[in-house]
């Protein structure tokens, strides 16, 4: 059975009601959805996954008034960020009403609550009477999947429907901040700058930093986002002295391609996350360039991190995780 890849959103929601998984786009990168309040569906999405162990899910809904009821003892700076930046590319922690299962929450006395921003995912959860949990819509470890496309090759033999709303736009998984002791904590670095929420909140927040044996938090191993081969990573590309034995490289901005232009380069396969500099068309390349990376087979990739700014932070963290070992 092949998935179905449609723009149907009545068909979708039929798929939903009747405990189906469905791939669904949002501005960020595609979940794979389930009803959140049928733990037999959201136990699916484990399955389809094959996440070796099982990691809290995002419960999505239309508006923060009907997310926010899955919430209690909400603190104050969550409901400004909530009323900033929803819907959008921004997940919060908090704590969990009895409502919400087990197995969405991995057990945890927290959950995470997102709006999506994508007109399609809008539709088709003002149509449903349930929440639906989502995690990216990516086999466990793999880059997460910025079209319906995507979500087919990895999963289309195991899901019944995919609703097909174009490329996603921000093309990052949504930043996760979480309120450990009223703290206000990015959990994840993601779509929506930290600059932003610190402005927001008028202070500095935590930020929590992965471990390879040791997460802080559920989902933060290091190694993550997996493209199959070596990744070496630079502030600057004129800093690999191997560069001549590279099968690709990967950049931001017109610096390191003219530094590569001037230099004999064999047959290296040069990818631009931005040959402009703009860091916001880098983020929503950046999983199909890892994608392209794997598909084509490189053994190894040199890498330019860009400016830790904005979502260059995101995006650096993203790299970071695809390049680390075990
Ligand atoms: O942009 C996104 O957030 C996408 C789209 C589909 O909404 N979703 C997504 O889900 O990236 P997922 O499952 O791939 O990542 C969710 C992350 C995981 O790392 C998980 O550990 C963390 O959120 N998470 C979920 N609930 C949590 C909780 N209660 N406390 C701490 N971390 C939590
Ligand atoms: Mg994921």
């Amino acid at each position: 059975m092949a998935a179905i890849i449609s723009t149907d959103i009545d068909a979708a929601a039929a798929h939903l009601r009747a405990g189906d998984l469905v791939g669904m786009p949002t501005e960020t990168v595609y979940g794979l959805a389930a009803n959140a309040l049928d733990p037999t569906a959201t136990a699916n999405i484990f399955a389809v996954k094959e996440r070796p162990a099982f990691d809290p899910l995002i419960i999505h809904q239309a508006s923060a008034a009907r997310v926010l009821a899955f919430a209690k003892n909400i603190p104050s700076a969550a409901t400004k960020l909530a009323a900033l930046f929803w819907p959008g590319p921004l997940t919060l922690v908090l704590e969990k009403t009895s409502v919400v299962p087990d197995i969405v929450t991995a057990g945890l006395t927290t959950v995470a609550l997102r709006v999506p921003q994508h007109p399609s995912a809008l539709a088709l959860l003002k149509q449903l009477d349930f929440p639906v949990a989502a995690p990216s819509a990516n086999p466990f470890g793999f880059v997460s999947p910025t079209t319906a496309q995507h979500v087919a090759d990895q999963l289309g033999e195991k899901i019944p429907f995919i609703l097909d709303g174009g490329p996603c736009r921000v093309g990052l998984e949504s930043t996760i901040v979480g309120f450990p002791s009223g703290t206000p904590t990015i959990y994840r670095k993601g779509g929506m700058a930290v600059e932003d929420i610190e402005l927001a909140l008028g202070c500095p927040v935590n930020l929590l930093e992965h471990s390879s044996s040791r997460p802080q938090a559920p989902g933060m191993l290091s190694q993550h986002y997996s493209p199959g081969c070596e990744l070496f990573l630079w502030d600057n590309i004129e800093q690999d002295a191997a560069i001549g034995q590279r099968d690709a490289v990967v950049l931001f901005g017109d610096r390191g391609a003219k530094y590569l232009s001037e230099r004999p380069r064999n047959s290296l396969s040069i990818h631009n996350l931005s040959p402009e500099g703009n860091l916001v068309e880098a983020a929503s390349r950046l999983f199909a360039v890892l994608r392209e990376i794997n598909k084509r087979g490189y053994r190894e990739v040199s890498v330019e991190l860009l400016p830790e700014r904005g979502l260059g932070r995101a995006i650096n963290d993203r790299l970071r995780r695809a390049a680390a070992r075990e």
